[in-house]
């Protein structure tokens, strides 16, 4: 047994918490948090136990041996440019993402982009097989690795594997559209535990297993969940909300600092009656769109008036060498451009749109100082930064407006739910966002603040973990 293998638990992951920057004079790069919200609610779970972390350090061709960071002991798997185009950019990110999420765009369906998938996922598979200590435990993510816990179960059958999926898992018409649905299927099958965020994911999951794989399973409560019998062991179902450090944030929002920064972000903006926020991955799942038309059209109508209200949309750059994700730059930012060449005044634009990552403490001043937060995905797993915004109200300030397409909205029922196909419905919770009394908009926010501060990321980690170990 090689030396890196006494990690009792071992997450695996597309991405490693930190991503290598390559540096533009051949030097030796610079290390960055990974974008996304699986980093976001797995790093500080892992970091109270001490754990390994086996991905991928986001730039091709880097060959690293294990190393520890904050604590962190990092095993990185190597890459090649031809795989980051056919492993990650296509097959994870031109077929699965778009399938998985309601086919917003149309997946492509190729024969090398899934032999390439199934070549990276055995990698992730041996990489973890080193890793893990004998009888430990491994917690295999999303749907970049969705062949892993079958393949270490060859490799390791000692060791107890979970898999958790971070985006939804599709309906069963949709998933049935893939080529290599069986594969995929018998992939996670190779796990004790598969958890997804909400009960339907876990229902479909259990139809799938006995219509293609002819396994019986036997639905559990009502909560979605459920077993399927595989005659030597069996594989537990069930829905898993993720969530995030509520407390840090909720702290965070109340100290000082934060509050000063705040104030001085509103005085920056001209000291707006309003201020609306976006955060999102720049991607097409999220409706920036949408909700940009929706503020351009209460602009024309003149129910907004463009002198009290500022909206400010953060877009961290996300798989810019996709043809979908490049096209949706544009799109936005022609939007962005039509409505400050409309509305806007000198020196005082309505949109103010940052295209990068903003740090931490600053993105907290904006989620504590914003009046209402924006969030409009045709689809999402779960969508973190709405929690997020929940957790640095506890005062009760502040407004959601919330897709009924993310996970979220299963959990913020208080949140302005919106239909973001339905541009007016969008239109409609937005100006009640805006105008709601205030007693009656502070009762909605405390409550979604109380959900968030008792439904944690601990919460759900402890929940399926205690559930993955449950029978040893
Ligand atoms: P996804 O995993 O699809 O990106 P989530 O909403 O679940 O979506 O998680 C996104 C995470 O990334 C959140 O923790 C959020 O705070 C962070 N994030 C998103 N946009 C930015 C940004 N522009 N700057 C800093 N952090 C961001
Ligand atoms: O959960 C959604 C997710 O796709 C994660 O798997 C991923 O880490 C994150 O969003 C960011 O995407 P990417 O790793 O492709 O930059």
């Amino acid at each position: 047994m090689s030396e890196t293998s006494s990690n009792e638990f071992v997450v695996v992951a597309n991405r490693l918490p930190v991503d290598l920057e390559a540096s533009p004079d051949g030097g030796p790069g610079v290390w960055r948090r990974s974008p996304g919200g699986l980093v976001t609610a797995l790093e500080p779970v892992l970091r109270s136990v001490a754990g390994a972390w086996v991905g991928w350090p986001g730039t091709p061709d880097v060959d690293l041996e294990p190393f520890v960071e904050e604590g962190l002991t990092l095993h990185p798997v190597q890459l090649s440019e031809a795989e980051v185009t056919e492993y990650y950019e296509g097959f994870s990110n031109a077929t699965l993402w778009p399938l998985y999420h309601d086919a917003v765009i149309a997946p492509t369906f190729d024969r090398d982009w899934w032999r390439t998938y199934e070549k990276v996922n055995r990698r992730f598979a041996e990489a973890a097989a080193r890793a893990a200590a004998p009888g430990a435990t491994v917690w295999v993510h999303d749907y970049q690795l969705q062949l892993v816990p079958r393949m270490l179960r060859d490799l390791r059958p000692d060791l107890r594997i979970g898999y958790f999926l971070h985006i939804p898992f599709p309906p069963t018409e949709l998933f049935l559209q893939l080529p290599w649905r069986k594969e995929i299927l018998e992939g996670l099958m190779g796990a004790d535990l598969v958890g997804f965020h909400l009960p339907g994911g876990a229902e479909n999951f259990l139809y799938l297993a006995r219509r293609l794989l002819d396994l019986p399973s036997s639905p559990r409560g009502t909560t979605g969940g459920g077993t399927i019998d595989l005659g030597d062991r069996r594989v537990r179902v069930g829905a898993y909300p993720i969530s995030i450090d509520s407390t840090q944030l909720r702290d965070q929002s109340v100290a000082a600092a934060t509050k000063l920064r705040a104030k001085e972000i509103r005085a920056e903006l001209g000291d707006p009656e309003t201020i609306l926020l976006g955060v999102d991955r720049l991607d097409y799942t999220k409706g920036i769109s949408v909700r940009l038309e929706a503020l351009r059209e209460l602009l024309v109508e003149g129910t907004l008036d463009p002198e009290k209200v500022v909206m400010v949309q953060l877009a961290t750059p996300s798989r810019e060498r996709l043809s979908a994700y490049a096209t949706l730059r544009d799109d936005i930012e022609r939007q962005v451009g039509n409505i400050n060449g409309e509305f806007g005044q000198l020196g005082r634009p309505v949109v103010h749109y940052l295209h990068r990552p903003v740090d931490r403490e600053e993105l907290v001043a904006m989620y504590t100082g914003a009046d209402v937060m924006v969030v409009t995905p045709f689809r999402d797993g779960m969508n973190l930064v709405a929690k997020e915004y929940v957790a640095c109200h506890g005062d009760g300030s502040g407004a959601l407006v919330l897709s009924e397409f993310a996970g979220a909205a299963a959990e913020l029922r208080r949140a302005h739910v919106v239909n973001p196909h339905d541009l007016e419905d969008v239109k409609r919770a937005v100006v009640s966002a805006v105008g709601e009394e205030r007693a009656s908009a502070a009762r909605r926010m405390r409550s979604m603040h109380r959900h968030v501060m008792t439904h944690d990321v601990d919460r759900w980690a402890n929940s399926f973990l205690a559930q993955l170990t449950e029978d040893r």
